[in-house]
């Protein structure tokens, strides 16, 4: 019996060298934060220092993470949040304590990491290494990488994976700075979200400074064979050498891009901006990891077409890592914002038209989210509920396409000149904090509309924020482009051949809005005949690629078959990969096709593609 008690101990508290039982159990889950363990009302994290040696050869990360700390007066412990990490050793102030306690394992949060310290305590040291479960990093072996010679290796912390890296208070409430001396092996390049090298150092030995306080989901890492270009006077872009000179003429523009930014919400604050292009199995198209936004290459069309996804990750400078989400019920307030701000920088860069374009295929993915959420319509609102859910579960189109809309419809009803004072008001009141919804929309009502309850209430801000769907006063956005676009394809669809569709000013969102439009249930001979003319089964643009594979095999056009596989191996982008699967799964119910083909890919795919692509192909 006491053995038994022992073991079950063991495995509750993990196998740690924590030898105490935990005084306080029973007050579990008292973190006045959602997603988290922490309680930075006792004890908040200012400062990390982290030293790590990165592990190929075993795939692991041996740290020692060196935390400043405010505490309360009533303090007695320091809690963190920690995710599949095997901690070794814990000092308080320098000196070595037992007293630490490791909670129960919850999904997707992880588990409680306490440590006793005391009122006067500054400092809290924590040797650890991370383990096959940490969720974050993604090991890429040589194959997976653009010069197939050398391993990869980056991290993806946002929502709450950085505590299965760094033991961290893994909420975006907590802001600290940070400094990391990062060793590698001697033929990689390190680089983090903070000052960067431009070149290898033979030593493998990197030192990295964030100067500005961040929160934990901005904790990024990359090691690989990089190199560095520069493009304008405060912007570059690393990447793998085959792929470098490609990288820097797609993203030639940035330096205009950052100073249209400026000229629109206020000085940058971040000193320089770059892009990191990584490989093909990064899950997320950008990551706006403060000073360099990780990008995938799936961007890189050759034409500068796909790039306003830099302009998206370059505007959370300002909403989202300048000024950023209280907690992630508040996501709206990072993306919406960004995508608005992308737009306006995109309009300013290439001129209304192009802003246009990309409003209205942003609606389009709004208008599918809207029906796919049909029987959740909870999930429609911009505020949140993801208390006790996994927070990547409620990320949505609706943070991003709903969010922009509320904000245009503003611009539109007060004008663009008195929304831009006001949006430059919110960001500088609230640099380098953190926002929730109530309080944005209390700021808005006081300075936006000169506190008047009637005007606020006239643009219906709370049926936006509270309320599922799109109320009725949101704007409508149409583009004389895309008419065009309608015209031409009536006229192919009409009789008239497909080389005489007048496509010679097309761009990519011309062609995305013609490929969205086309009839669901066009003939095979009409697939082929397009194909024929605009060789769209083996473009180089991915976007038009995923659009044109969904389309191809839910009409049983099998001549993109061997694309398909090639694509769905190679890139590991969810946002292309979900319904590409989704329309193999409704094409062939009993995913034979699917099957094989994942089981293939699976390997080069990050844990936030695999963790939804799992459920979609019941391999749970
Ligand atoms: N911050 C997001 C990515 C993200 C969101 C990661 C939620 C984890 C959880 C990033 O800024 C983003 O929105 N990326 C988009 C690109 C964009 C142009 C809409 C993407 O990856 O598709
Ligand atoms: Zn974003």
């Amino acid at each position: 019996m006491r053995y038994l008690s022992l073991i079950l101990l063991i495995v509750l508290f993990g196998c740690s060298e924590s030898k105490v039982e935990r005084p306080d159990a029973e007050q579990e889950a008292s973190s006045p934060l959602i997603h988290s363990f922490a309680d930075p009302s006792k004890a908040v994290v200012t400062h990390l220092n982290w030293n790590a040696h990165v592990d190929f050869d075993n795939q692991k990360i041996v740290a020692t993470a060196t935390y400043d700390m405010l505490v309360a007066a009533d303090a007695e412990r320091l809690k963190l949040d920690i995710r599949n990490l095997n901690i070794k050793a814990i000092r308080v102030d320098g000196a070595e304590t037992k007293e630490w306690w490791i909670g129960p394992e919850k999904p997707f949060l992880g588990q409680e990491l306490a440590i006793a310290i005391t009122p006067e305590s500054k400092q809290v040291s924590i040797d650890y290494e991370t383990t096959e479960g940490a969720e974050a990093l993604q090991w890429l072996n040589p194959q997976q990488t653009a010069g197939k010679e050398k391993p990869f290796l980056f991290t993806q912390s946002q929502a709450i994976l950085a505590r299965t890296w760094i033991p961290s208070q893994d909420s975006p409430g907590v802001r600290y700075t940070y400094e990391a001396t990062v060793s590698v092996p001697k033929d990689l390049l390190a680089v983090m979200s903070a000052s960067n090298p431009v070149q290898i150092d033979t030593t493998g030995v990197y030192t990295f400074q964030m100067n500005q306080p961040i929160p934990s989901y901005l904790m990024a890492l990359s090691v690989g064979d990089l190199r560095f270009a520069e493009i304008g006077e405060r912007t570059g872009v690393y990447a793998e050498p085959s792929i470098l000179d490609a990288a820097a003429y797609e993203f030639e523009d940035m330096q205009k891009m950052l100073e249209a930014a400026e000229a629109i919400y206020g000085r940058y604050a971040w000193d320089r901006y770059d892009v990191l292009v990584l490989p093909p199995s990064f899950p997320f198209g950008g990551m706006e990891n403060p000073r360099l936004t990780f990008a995938t290459p799936t961007i890189l069309a050759g034409d500068k077409s796909l790039t306003a996804l830099v302009a998206h990750e370059l505007a959370h400078s300002w909403s989202g890592n300048l000024v950023t989400n209280s907690t992630w019920n508040d996501f709206w307030l990072n993306e919406g914002f960004t995508v608005y701000f992308e737009r306006r920088i995109m309009e300013s860069v290439y001129g209304k038209d192009y802003a246009n374009m990309l409003a209205i295929l942003g609606k389009q993915d709004l208008d599918h989210t809207l029906v796919e959420f049909a029987d959740t319509p909870d999930d429609t609102k911009l505020k949140l509920a993801l208390d006790g859910r996994n927070p990547d579960d409620g990320m949505s189109d609706i943070a991003y396409e709903k969010g922009y809309l509320l904000l245009r419809t503003m611009e539109e009803s007060v004008g663009r000149e008195e929304f831009d004072a006001f949006l430059n008001k919110h960001f500088s009141d609230n640099a380098f904090k953190t926002i929730d919804t109530e309080t944005f929309l209390e700021n808005l009502k006081a300075d936006l509309f000169g506190s008047s309850d009637e005007a606020y209430d006239a643009l219906m801000v709370d049926q936006w924020v509270y309320e599922p769907g799109i109320p009725s006063n949101c704007v409508s956005v149409e583009s004389p482009l895309f008419a065009q676009v309608e015209n031409e394809m009536t006229k192919w669809l009409e009789g008239s051949p497909a080389m005489e569709i007048d496509s010679s000013n097309w761009t990519t969102h011309h062609w995305l809005h013609f490929l969205r439009r086309l009839p669901r249930d066009i003939q095979q001979d009409k697939m082929m005949e397009l194909d024929r003319a605009f060789g769209f089964t083996s473009t180089g643009n991915s976007e038009i690629a995923a659009e044109w594979f969904v389309l191809s095999i839910s009409v049983g056009y099998e001549a993109v078959n061997e694309e398909v596989e090639a694509f769905l191996i190679s890139v590991g982008r969810r946002k292309f990969l979900v319904p590409i699967y989704r329309a193999l799964i409704e094409a062939e119910p009993e995913m034979v096709r699917a099957k094989a083909i994942y089981q293939k890919a699976r390997p080069n795919y990050h844990s936030v593609s695999t963790n939804t692509l799992d459920d979609m192909l019941q391999l749970n």
